[in-house]
């Protein structure tokens, strides 16, 4: 029951209140999703409708320091700010060259008496989700605050459904996902996935995560949802200067899932891209010597069968320029991976090539055959000795022609080395504040030096690529390398899982195009290397793996599998040749969590368009509208799963025909255990 006294204020413009309790509420353009805010008792809490249907239960706001009093009790809201905007922009690469901005935005100034303290709560509602962060001004009581809880909940169904992955844990964000009751979730990373039984699709995320630690939902009982911050190693979760902004918090909802795919708003609440032209960076495929090191073919270090010579280096760069793809990344060429490179963070060199990689020598042949070197920094998660060469080491790859470098942070969850001003070691969190600014420092520098990033073991995406357009894609998820050395290997299902929890943060290197779907068949080249691990296999069709350069996007693609795999395949090889990876639009046009999906792109460079479909364990049968072709006879080049096509026993059936099609067929698969289908659409007549 609410107060007798209780004001509601829902009329547009500036309001100054009263003492009574206050209740605001603003509505998403089309009006169909509704938070309402209120003050009563002097704490603050929203919750969330969609039409008739409770989305966030009430759920509490605020933030807590460690010496000054904080933004959570004796709070008053005393002014209410609407706003709106509807406006366009344009995507330098991206899955679609416009992004719609429209909503209508509250910002509500909280005052706290006793001490006296002041922030504002802005909240931003969209069509398709809502986001709301903290914006605290600057105040001389809250100089240094160092923040010990965020209180903010998302109180959900706690028959839900979710989709999530733990938080906290050694291995970051590379965990499967796990499917279970809101009421039976742990601590999980964002963005997490749920289900409510009417049907309404929820992902709860953050937008925006600069200086301030990452945000994971920690289960705490029933229907109760918190924020739950990465720590710093002194102990505070964040510590800032007023006045700070936190990240946003988001949530998306839609009616289905696919609308889920399909949101822009994690890219709508960054800020515009802050580092100008960066037409440089040029989205593309590339190759490496990289599967060889995961399958046990070859070693990373000097001390086996060594990748990253001269000679592979050169040799691949002919197989790359031959099919017309862009880059070649090399991982090993460096000093510092002999023995356990997993704990040689401190030895690593960014400079330093082993003797027999000549990196000037393969940069002149990359400028011969029209193929650039795509570096490697590994870290092994000591950020200190990354940060004291990373100038240098951006240098030497800028003047070798590198414009794209892939980092790397394998070390456990809170193990991450760095060390302080006064010499001591300190260790900290993949998505610490620390670890936070650390990753914008590199993209920082990168940029001054024309060289886009893709992190891998990174802090996770929260649309930052749209400030900071070289930050071009990342890992934070079980990738293809976990099909060369995992027990399990992903299985079926994980793709599935990805589009629809991973993939609404931004572009991934997930690493597809495996053509020798069981690796661990190979015939040992050195016995060694202790060989390829029995469970190596890739547990897709043939016809999947094509599909996931559609459904996965990255607007860098790697064509992971060694050259002779491809060559022995060439007309399946045909699609990986012809896909893009920019486009001007992309739709999900069906798809459930965990089970299916259909996704349609079409290409930034031509009027050709593009179909992924993929399914989970379960083979079914899909058929699907084709209204996103404009008019006209177009070609439909497919290749999709045989009749009997399965993961498990005939991944390699696949059918490669043409069909003469237009807007208003469609097209039927009948699809194998993880099987799937890839399709080009090339237009024929107007
Ligand atoms: C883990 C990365 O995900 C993988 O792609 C890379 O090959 C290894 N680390 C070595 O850096
Ligand atoms: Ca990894």
């Amino acid at each position: 029951m609410r107060a007798l006294n209780l004001l509601i204020v829902v009329f547009a413009g500036l309001v100054v209140n009263t003492a009574a309790a206050n209740e605001y509420t603003i509505a998403s353009p089309n009006d169909d999703l509704v938070v309402t805010i209120s003050d009563e008792g002097g704490v603050l809490t929203y919750q969330v409708k969609k039409g008739r249907e409770q989305v966030i239960d009430s759920s509490a706001l605020g933030l807590r320091f460690a010496d000054q009093a904080g933004l959570d009790e004796n709070l008053q809201i005393s002014k209410a700010v609407r706003s709106n905007k509807n406006e366009t922009w344009e995507q330098p690469w991206g899955e679609r060259r416009f992004v719609t901005d429209k909503h209508n935005e509250l910002r509500l100034s909280v005052e706290r008496s006793k001490p006296k303290l002041n922030f504002d709560l802005i909240f931003r509602v969209f069509n398709d989700g809502i986001g709301f962060r903290y914006d605290v001004p600057k105040q001389r009581y809250l100089a240094n605050v160092a923040i010990t809880e965020e209180l903010t909940e998302f109180n959900m169904d706690q028959n839900a459904t979710a989709w999530w992955i733990p938080a906290r844990k050694w291995n970051r964000y590379e965990y499967l996902y796990q499917k279970t009751k809101v009421n039976d979730m742990e601590m999980a990373h964002t963005p997490v996935t749920m289900k409510l039984s009417n049907g309404i699709h929820v992902s709860l995320h953050e937008a925006a995560l600069l200086n301030y630690a990452g945000m994971s939902i920690e289960h705490r009982r029933g229907n109760n949802l918190v924020a739950n911050l990465a720590p710093r190693p002194d102990g505070a979760l964040v510590k800032l200067n007023s006045p700070f902004k936190t990240p946003w918090r988001t949530i998306q909802v839609s009616g289905d899932a696919v609308g889920l795919v399909n949101s822009d708003l994690i890219l709508n609440l960054n800020e515009p891209n802050k580092l100008g032209d960066t037409s440089w960076f040029k989205p593309g495929k590339y190759v490496g010597l990289w599967w060889h090191q995961h399958i046990k073919e070859r070693t990373w270090g000097n001390d086996g069968i060594h990748a990253a010579t001269t000679e592979a280096t050169i040799e691949m760069m002919n197989f790359a320029a031959k099919y017309k793809f862009d880059g070649v990344l090399v991982e090993g060429w460096n000093i510092g991976w002999d023995g356990d490179w997993y704990n040689n963070g401190d030895v690593f060199s960014f400079t330093k090539a082993y003797d027999d990689f000549d990196i000037q020598k393969v940069a002149e042949h990359g400028r011969n055959v029209g193929v650039r070197l795509i570096g490697h920094h590994e870290t092994s998660g000591n950020l200190t000795n990354y940060e004291n060469q990373i100038d240098d080491g951006f240098q030497l790859y800028q003047e070798n022609d590198v414009a794209i470098v892939k980092t790397g942070y394998v070390a456990d969850g809170g193990k991450l080395k760095r060390v302080d001003e006064k010499g001591v070691t300190r260790y900290e969190f993949h998505d610490g504040q620390y670890n936070v600014n650390h990753h914008l420092r590199v993209v920082e520098k990168a940029a001054k030096h024309k060289i886009a990033i893709n992190a891998h073991e990174p802090v996770k995406d929260t649309g930052l690529r749209r400030t900071y357009p070289n930050w071009v894609s990342r890992e934070g998820a079980r990738g293809q390398e976990f099909n060369a050395w995992a027990v399990p290997p992903n299985g079926p299902n994980h793709v599935s899982n990805l589009l629809f929890t991973r993939m609404l943060s931004g572009p991934m290197d997930y690493t597809a195009g495996a053509f020798d779907l069981r690796p661990s068949e190979r015939e040992p080249v050195n016995a060694e290397l202790g060989r390829h691990d029995v469970r190596a296999r890739i547990e897709h069709t043939l016809a999947k793996e094509l599909s996931l350069y559609v459904t996965i996007y990255s607007p860098i693609q790697m064509v992971m599998d060694l050259p002779e795999n491809y060559e022995a395949r060439p007309s399946a090889f045909q699609f990986i040749e012809d896909v893009p990876t920019d486009w001007s639009k992309s739709q999900a046009l069906a798809g459930e969590v965990g089970e299916y999906a259909v996704v349609a792109r079409q290409d930034r460079n031509s009027s050709d368009w593009y179909l992924g479909v993929h399914t989970n364990e379960e083979a079914r049968n899909i058929k699907t509208t084709l209204e996103f072709l404009g008019d006209g006879v177009w070609e439909a080049q497919i290749y999709r799963d045989g009749d009997n096509a399965d993961y498990d026993t005939n991944p390699y059936d696949m059918v490669i025909e043409r069909k003469v099609v237009k807007v208003q067929d469609t097209l039927s698969f009948k699809l194998g255990r993880s099987g799937g289908a890839a399709v080009r659409f090339v237009k024929q007549s107007n």
